[in-house]
């Protein structure tokens, strides 16, 4: 099927219509990346959720498959993850044929319509045939609910102890704190700890975690926590934060003390990581979803809603004695590009759509800026220590009082090494030394951006015309 409505994404994955929000579930078997999302089929508007389903060999091109979960007795289908039981320690599959088990949260309408505060439960369901059909466990909810209304979003992992056993640990968020449970088989949980510092950020209930340790270049060891909340987002609304530390089985210990953002765009939430991707690659894989829930269900798309940002590599840096998390574009996407050119002078004309611009900045400031013949335009600004993205003219922006803004984030008052910017019908991704500061935006001019121009740059820098996925 080709996708080619307008502001369909090209090389973004978007759900073939209808609803969607968070990416759930990312899990690698065989061959296969496996995204599931939160979906509604019966409508563009957030609704009972279900999860969507979808197949990659490459995490760019995409394949639709059916919906894998169906809301049941116990509720809609909320966010949560997926994990291969190669030990089969919860007994649904084999060791030969070890079960993909998803963990997730149920949210029970009738329980929040009545008002009581224990609708969150956590349920799970295996496949055995390689996530194409999926069976509900018997004993769900395998997690029930405290008497705390907010309670989801289980991220599962498989976390090794020192003596080289394992057990699997849970960070679930809860209003506001992540609490950690453990368990030995994906069916009896035991809460462990709670993680709520005093000096996060709270603006809005935590959401979409995710544990996992990174190694720096130089082979240090960090535990990353990644923690969604809404709203409360540094250029509003939902975005994602992150705390650094160290995670001992049970409890999760920070070092850093201030909240840093995975990124300063407002349309990147609830992004969380790829279990099982095999050791031979070992990269942390993520994707997020590109909207922000202050606009998600009015922004101008006619058949589907939400696109997910392109997929991408986390990386641990070391800066000083602190620590932070890039965002890397991942490789695969450079598969995309159908042409390539060495850009010179300042405005250069865009003969297509999809775009990916490798940028060299010759001094400490710099400005780009795309536009087309309606005069609509979006600014991308570097001044001193602040990095601006304006999108106050950028086109469509009536459908919300809070989409058409200009956004800041803190930069180096230094010359920076690289901008890389990919340009989708919808959306523009800006990844800032190597990823170090990313901002992702949606947009919606009413014609493609035709021009862009640069503003303190090297001749060096290139253009890339992008093919589409679909
Ligand atoms: C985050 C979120 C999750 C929840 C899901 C519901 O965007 O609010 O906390 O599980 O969306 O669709």
């Amino acid at each position: 099927k080709e996708f080619n409505e307008a502001y369909r994404p090209q090389f973004h994955f978007s759900p073939p219509s209808q609803w969607m929000n968070d990416p759930n579930g990312m899990v690698y078997l065989d061959g296969e990346y496996h995204l599931f999302y939160q979906y509604y089929p019966d409508s563009t508007i957030w609704g009972p959720m279900h999860w969507g389903h979808a197949i990659s060999e490459d995490m760019v091109h995409w394949e639709h498959m059916p919906v894998a979960l169906f809301p049941d007795e116990f509720g809609y289908i909320f966010s949560g993850s997926a994990v291969v039981d190669h030990n089969n320690t919860s007994g649904l599959g084999t060791s030969e044929n070890p079960a993909m088990v998803a963990i997730y949260t149920y949210h029970d309408p009738e329980g929040e319509k009545a008002k009581r505060d224990d609708y969150q439960t956590q349920g799970i369901a295996y496949s055995t045939d390689r996530g194409r059909t999926w069976t509900k466990h018997e004993n769900n909810p395998i997690l029930k609910n405290p008497g705390i209304k907010d309670f989801r979003d289980p991220k599962v992992s498989w976390v090794e102890s020192n003596d080289g056993t394992g057990q699997w640990i849970m960070a679930l968020a809860v209003l506001d704190r992540i609490s950690f449970y453990s368990s030995p088989n994906l069916i009896d949980w035991a809460h462990e700890s709670d993680f709520n510092p005093s000096w996060g950020a709270y603006g809005g209930v935590w959401e979409c975690p995710d544990l996992f340790p990174l190694t720096t270049a130089d082979g240090e060891v960090k535990w990353v926590l990644f923690v969604s909340i809404n709203p409360g987002g540094p250029n509003g609304g939902s975005a994602t934060q992150y705390f650094i530390g160290d995670f001992d089985g049970s409890n999760f210990n920070v070092e850093s003390n201030e909240v840093k953002w995975l990124d300063y765009g407002a349309d990147n939430y609830a992004g969380v990581t790829w279990s099982n991707i095999p050791k031979a690659d070992g990269r942390k894989l993520m994707i997020g979803w590109m909207s922000n829930w202050l606009y998600a269900n009015v922004v101008p798309t006619e058949n589907w809603r939400s696109a997910m940002t392109v997929p991408r590599s986390l990386e641990l840096i070391k800066k000083g004695n602190d620590f932070l998390v890039a965002s890397k574009p991942i490789k695969e996407l450079e598969k995309l590009r159908s042409s390539t050119e060495t850009v010179k002078g300042e405005n250069i004309a865009l003969r297509e759509e999809l775009v990916e611009l490798e940028l060299i900045p010759k001094a400490n400031d710099f400005s780009i800026e795309f536009s087309n013949a309606a005069n609509e335009k979006v600014l991308i600004s570097k001044k001193g220590d602040v990095l601006t993205f304006d999108r106050s003219q950028s086109g469509k922006m009536d459908f919300s009082g809070d989409f058409g803004k200009i956004h800041q984030a803190p930069i180096a008052n230094e010359k920076i090494q690289s901008i890389r910017i990919f340009l989708d019908r919808s959306s523009l991704e800006i990844f800032v030394n190597g990823g170090e500061l990313v901002l992702t935006e949606i947009l919606f001019p009413n014609s493609p951006y035709n021009k862009v121009t640069l503003i303190g740059f090297e001749n060096e820098s290139k253009l890339h015309y992008l093919k589409s996925i679909w």
